[in-house]
C-alpha cells in the first residue's frame, strides 16, 4: 500500500538538490509526518494516479526555488514588492498552471520544512483533539484541502466547510475529497474568505481553520473580523501565516509576532498558545523568515 515515503521517492526522481534536506525533517518527525503524508499518498495516488508524487516533487522544487529568488529579491529591495491583487488573482490563483504544482508544495512544506513541523503538531494536538464533539469546522484558503480532510480523517464526528478563492485549488481539495472516504462530512467551494456574510448567524463555527492566508492579503485586520464573528464561545481557532518571508503572493508583510497577535486580540480574541520557527535566512540577510501559528479563543 502507498505510504506517505512515495513523496520522498518523488523528490529522489525529479527533484533531487531537496530531497537530502526533505528526508531529514521527515526521519527526524516520524510520527507526526507520517500522520499526514500516509493519508495523503493515499488520497493522492487514488485521485491522480502513480505520476501524483512526481508531479509534487517538481511542484516542490519550482516553488523552493520560486521562494528563494524572492527572498533574494526581498534582501535587496528591503520590502515585499507584490503584483496588484487583481493581476495575482488572474494570474495566480485562476491560473490551472500554476496553482495545481503550487498546492502540492504548499502541502509538503508541513512535513519537509523543519520550520512547519511545529504546526503539525500544533493543529493536530493542541487544535483538532481539542475540538467539543461534534464539531462544525470552518477552513478559510481550504487551498488543497489537505487540513480538512486531515480534520476528517482523524475526528470521524466533525463536518468541515472550506472555501478558497482559487478555482483550480478548490477542484484540486474536491478530487482528493473525492477518494477521502469522508466526503459526506467535508466540502469545498469557491469562495473570497473575506466576503463571507457577516451577516450570518454568528458563532456557527467551534473549530475555524485560518493557515498561512494573512499574507496573501492587503489587510489582515478583516479576516480576523470574519473570525471573531463566526466563532463559537466554546470554539478554536487554528491561524498560522508568515513573517519576513518572500513569496510571488506574499502582499502583507509581517515583521513580529507581536503584529497578528495584536490583530487577533483586537478582535476579542486570546492566544493560548504561539509557536514560531525560522527558515533559512539568507547569509548576511537582515529579514528572518518565519512561520507563526497560533491557538485563538474568545476572551
Ligand atoms: C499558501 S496557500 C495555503 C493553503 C492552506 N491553507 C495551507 O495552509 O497549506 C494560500 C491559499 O490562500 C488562498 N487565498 C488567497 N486569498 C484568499 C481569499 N481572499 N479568500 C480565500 N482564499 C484565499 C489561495 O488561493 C491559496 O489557496
Amino acid at each position: 500500500m502507498t505510504d506517505g515515503k512515495a513523496f520522498l521517492r518523488g523528490l529522489d526522481l525529479k527533484a533531487r538538490t531537496f530531497a537530502p534536506a526533505a528526508r531529514a525533517t521527515v526521519e527526524a518527525n516520524d510520527e507526526l509526518c507520517s500522520w499526514l503524508l500516509d493519508p495523503l499518498a493515499r488520497w493522492a495516488q487514488a485521485a491522480y494516479g502513480d505520476r501524483a508524487f512526481e508531479d509534487a516533487a517538481k511542484g516542490y522544487a519550482h516553488y523552493c526555488m520560486g521562494v528563494w529568488k524572492s527572498q533574494q529579491q526581498y534582501e535587496k529591495i528591503g520590502r515585499y514588492t507584490p503584483e496588484a491583487m487583481q493581476e495575482l488573482v488572474s494570474e495566480v490563483y485562476e491560473q490551472e498552471g500554476y496553482m495545481v504544482p503550487y498546492m502540492w508544495a504548499a502541502i509538503l512544506i508541513y512535513p519537509f520544512w523543519p520550520s512547519m513541523i511545529n504546526h503539525i503538531a500544533l493543529y493536530r494536538d493542541e487544535f483538532l483533539k481539542a475540538l467539543p464533539p461534534d464539531a462544525r469546522l470552518l477552513e478559510l484558503a481550504s487551498g488543497h484541502g489537505v487540513m480538512g480532510l486531515l480534520a476528517a480523517e482523524t475526528r470521524p464526528d466533525i463536518q468541515v466547510t472550506g472555501f478558497d478563492i482559487s478555482p483550480p485549488a478548490v477542484a484540486v481539495s474536491n478530487r482528493l475529497r473525492g477518494v477521502s472516504g469522508n466526503e459526506h462530512r467535508v466540502t469545498f467551494e469557491v469562495r473570497n474568505a473575506l466576503k463571507l456574510n457577516l451577516g450570518e448567524s454568528r458563532g456557527t463555527y467551534q473549530g475555524i481553520i485560518a493557515a498561512m492566508l494573512a499574507e496573501h492579503l492587503e489587510d489582515p485586520r478583516p479576516l480576523f473580523e470574519v473570525i471573531a464573528h463566526h466563532l463559537a464561545d466554546d470554539g478554536f481557532v487554528f491561524f498560522s501565516t508568515a513573517l519576513e518571508s518572500a513569496q510571488r503572493d506574499h502582499t502583507f508583510e509581517f515583521h513580529h509576532e507581536s503584529e497578528p497577535l495584536k490583530m487577533a486580540e483586537e478582535v476579542g480574541l486570546r492566544v493560548t498558545r504561539l509557536v514560531c520557527d525560522s527558515g533559512s535566512p539568507l547569509p548576511g540577510g537582515r529579514f528572518l523568515p518565519r512561520a507563526l501559528g497560533m491557538i485563538l479563543r474568545r476572551r
